[in-house]
């Protein structure tokens, strides 16, 4: 758990989200190595066996919105409609990107053979660097080789033992990671709320008035697909002189005009703006933009970006045709957005209740409906859709998580709001005809 600072703030359960090991749930033997990767196997495999989870579904072919899929609880390949996707634009299988790809390899080959400080870093890197500082209207941006380390590095780069991370409690897995790799300290405030904050940001500033602060939000949050409310959050750094960190991976490529993403969206200014490439670009990667000395001092401080391998050409190409296809093809994200409307329109049509602000949709299966059933129906009748159950969200907020992609067409909208209909009428949750 990561250390509290504030003994003035209210006690209150721990609900962050992402800070949490299947460890805290279910209980492994001690004794040794192997009972302890036997008794997870064993509980894992029995549940898998009699069809209780859906995890790792293997995929046949492109992941578009429609995907051939290895049935698991059938042995046979059949389509499905894909409602579970980061692919929000739809790029994955983009033929310009893969054109581009094959170029690349073709010109490059298919690695570097070093990170970026030294062997790593080519002309192809380069030009992205300069299209994502551009994309975003920052003076520059760095690679590294996954989102997850991207927040791992800035951090771990940035914050001495004396400084301070305020951080929304629903942060994702790689910001509680950074936190324990960091030897700073940090406190939680409640998603999205400013008033605590401001409070925190008070209490932070009259015990430790020369600490650096920095106020860490996602544009959009990755299970509730809200955003945060980033000229108010500007607001209260300025006045309490505070950085603000935005992980903008969800929103990247969705919101803002062209894509450039949630700071843009609100026309604000974030001094640490970071976005992978496993989102809207449908590949992996991750990347910080800001200012030119803040580039500089992250290419020679963060650690998972120096001592690691730089991202190989391919990918690299992958995300450069990515941005082409944003500039040229800017319907994508209108579409994606309207899709977005028309299965919330749809799914309110059944009495459900949804709230969402990007691509992202939570579907709220409250705790009397059978989660796992309602996601097995919804898999035989051909969706594709992630439950995420407790302990990555509380029990009493068990959901769906609809994505929405671009190339997702009326026809597959609207056979997926009659799929949820019918199916969440056997299991309780759509009441009414
Ligand atoms: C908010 C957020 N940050 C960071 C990451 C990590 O990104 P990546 O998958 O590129 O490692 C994710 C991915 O799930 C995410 O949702």
């Amino acid at each position: 758990m990561t250390p509290m600072m504030s003994a003035s703030l209210p006690a209150r359960p721990a609900s962050h989200a992402e800070n949490f090991s299947l460890r805290d749930f279910l209980p492994l033997p001690d004794q040794g190595f192997a009972e302890q990767v036997e008794t997870f196997s064993r509980h894992y495999r029995a549940a898998a066996e009699a069809g209780a989870t859906l995890y790792m579904r293997e995929i046949q072919g492109p992941a578009d919105a429609e995907v051939r899929v290895l049935d698991p609880l059938t042995g046979q390949v059949r389509p499905m409609i894909m409602l579970g996707s980061n692919n929000y634009l739809g790029l994955t299988n983009h033929p310009r990107v893969k054109e581009a790809v094959k170029a690349a390899i073709d010109e490059f080959g298919v690695g570097c053979g070093g990170p970026p400080l030294l062997n790593g870093t080519s002309r192809l890197h380069r030009e992205l660097e300069s299209r994502l500082a551009a994309l975003k209207g920052a003076e520059d941006c760095v690679l590294f080789t996954s989102g997850f380390l991207t927040n791992l590095g800035w951090m771990g780069a940035l914050m001495r033992p004396q400084d301070v991370v305020i951080y929304d409690e629903l942060s994702h897995a790689s910001l509680f990671d950074a936190l324990k790799l960091t030897r700073c300290r940090s406190q939680f405030f409640r998603h999205n709320d400013l008033a605590e904050l401001a409070q925190i940001l008070t209490a932070t500033r009259t015990r430790a008035p020369k600490a650096n602060i920095v106020v860490s939000v996602e544009g959009v949050y990755s299970m509730d697909g809200d955003l945060a409310p980033l000229p108010a959050l500007r607001a209260l750094c300025d006045q309490h002189g505070a950085w603000l960190m935005v992980d903008d991976a969800h929103g990247t490529g969705v919101m803002g005009a062209g894509g450039a993403g949630t700071s843009a969206h609100f026309h604000t200014p974030v001094e640490v703006n970071m976005g992978t490439f496993s989102k809207s670009f449908g590949t992996v990667g991750g990347f910080l933009t800001g200012s030119r000395a803040l580039i500089d001092y992250m290419r020679f401080f963060a650690r998972s970006h120096m001592f690691s391998a730089a991202l190989p050409h391919p990918v690299v190409a992958t995300v450069l045709a990515g941005l082409d296809v944003m500039a040229d093809e800017p319907w994508r994200q209108e579409k994606l957005h309207a899709n977005a409307d028309r299965l919330a329109a749809g799914l309110r049509g059944l009495g459900l209740d949804v709230n969402y602000e990007s691509a992202i949709i939570p579907l709220i299966v409250p705790v009397a409906v059978d989660l796992r059933l309602l996601t097995r129906r919804i898999h035989e009748e051909g969706l594709f859709v992630n439950a995420i159950e407790a302990p990555a969200v509380p029990a009493d907020r068990q959901r769906l998580r609809l994505s929405l992609m671009a190339t997702h067409t009326e026809a597959h909208l609207a056979r997926a709001i009659e799929v949820i209909g019918a199916v969440g009428r056997e299991v309780g949750l759509v009441s009414g005809p």
